[in-house]
């Protein structure tokens, strides 16, 4: 069998997914809205060959770990059983954006993984059972499947729970400068991290607000209205990480040097920057401003004590073959 290799980019949450209905399915407890991040990608070739007697699978030159190897191997038991077949795989990942920079990369290695996958167990899946089969793997992966500006619809079940694109990366020129901050302590993962959020007393207000937020966010991206995108992305990132502190036991993700990054985007943005920042589960702050205020907000955040390096993603685009001609993997 032929291998195949796939492309994908991370992406940036604007309205957070962070809770579950079902862990095992990865079913939100809320739909959510993201950007994905052009010039930060993952690229994964996968070959299944009857004669391989188990899967292999290296991530970053490196074979991978128990827990990752059986994350991805959850995925390729899918496509065999959907394919109808039992061979092995060989699975190669390589991150373009160093790991441990705190740059998420679960969503780009199973949007990638998924499509890569697919192809070379022959099933050609349309986008919106690729974004479930990725969300299998990662939740905020089946927002890297289509293009540009995604929502994830909460959905009822399994079968409506996948992302959509709401607007193409074109729509809109807004840039992600992410500032680098280190993390003094390895913080916990997502995963562990969804299954506390019920934990908090806030977060079914969370929830009960989310379509709200939401539908304030779709109409800002639509509509390119910074000021109600500014406002509505601090908040639904304020919500999570309000959700996160009150858990039991309680997540910080936040270093002193997250929280002096955010009061600079609001005071540069009271001074008429147009600038929002949101943060994911790490101490890394994402500063949002569309393209032409990009220099300003690189210059406003980094010299700020505790910002190691700042990266600038543009909108990118859906996860897609690489149409190099096919090789072997040894
Ligand atoms: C804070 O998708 O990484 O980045 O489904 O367990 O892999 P798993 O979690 P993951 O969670 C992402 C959480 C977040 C918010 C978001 O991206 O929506």
């Amino acid at each position: 069998m032929l291998p195949f290799t796939a492309l994908a980019h991370p992406n940036i949450a604007f309205i957070k997914y962070w809770g579950n209905r079902s862990d095992a399915l990865r079913l939100p407890a809320n739909g959510s809205i993201s950007m994905n991040l052009d010039g930060l990608e993952t690229r994964t070739t996968v070959q299944f060959d009857p004669l391989l007697p188990a899967d292999v699978v290296k991530i970053n030159g490196r074979l991978a770990g128990s827990a990752s190897r059986l994350r991805v191997v959850r995925m390729l038991d899918e496509l065999r059983a959907l394919a109808s077949f039992r061979h092995c795989a060989r699975v190669e990942s390589l991150n373009d954006f160093p790991t441990g920079t705190g740059i998420a990369s679960s969503a780009s290695a199973f949007a990638a993984l998924a499509l890569a996958a697919s192809r070379s167990a022959g099933l050609y899946l349309e986008q919106a059972s690729l974004s479930r089969l990725a969300r299998h793997g990662s939740g905020s992966a089946c927002r890297s499947i289509p293009a540009g500006f995604v929502e994830w619809f909460a959905g009822t079940a399994d079968a409506d729970s996948y992302a959509v694109s709401i607007a193409p990366p074109g729509h809109w020129d807004l840039v992600d400068c992410i500032a680098l901050i280190s993390a003094e302590h390895k913080t916990t993962g997502s995963t562990e991290g969804h299954a506390l959020a019920a934990t908090s007393p806030l977060q079914s207000a969370r929830l009960a607000d989310a379509p709200r937020r939401l539908e304030f966010c779709r109409r800002a991206i639509l509509e390119r209205d910074f000021a109600l995108f500014a406002g509505i992305v601090e908040e639904d990132s304020n919500l999570m990480h309000a959700v996160m502190m009150t858990s039991r036991p309680p997540l910080f993700y936040w270093q002193p040097a997250t929280l002096a990054v955010m009061q600079a985007v609001r005071a540069a943005r009271a001074a008429g920057l147009p600038v929002c920042s949101t943060v994911d589960a790490g101490p890394n702050v994402h500063v949002i401003c569309p393209a032409a205020a990009s220099q300003e907000a690189v210059a406003l955040v980094e010299n700020i004590p505790g910002v190691r390096q700042v990266r600038l993603a543009k909108v990118g685009g859906p996860a897609r073959l690489v149409e190099d001609p096919p090789r072997p993997l040894h």
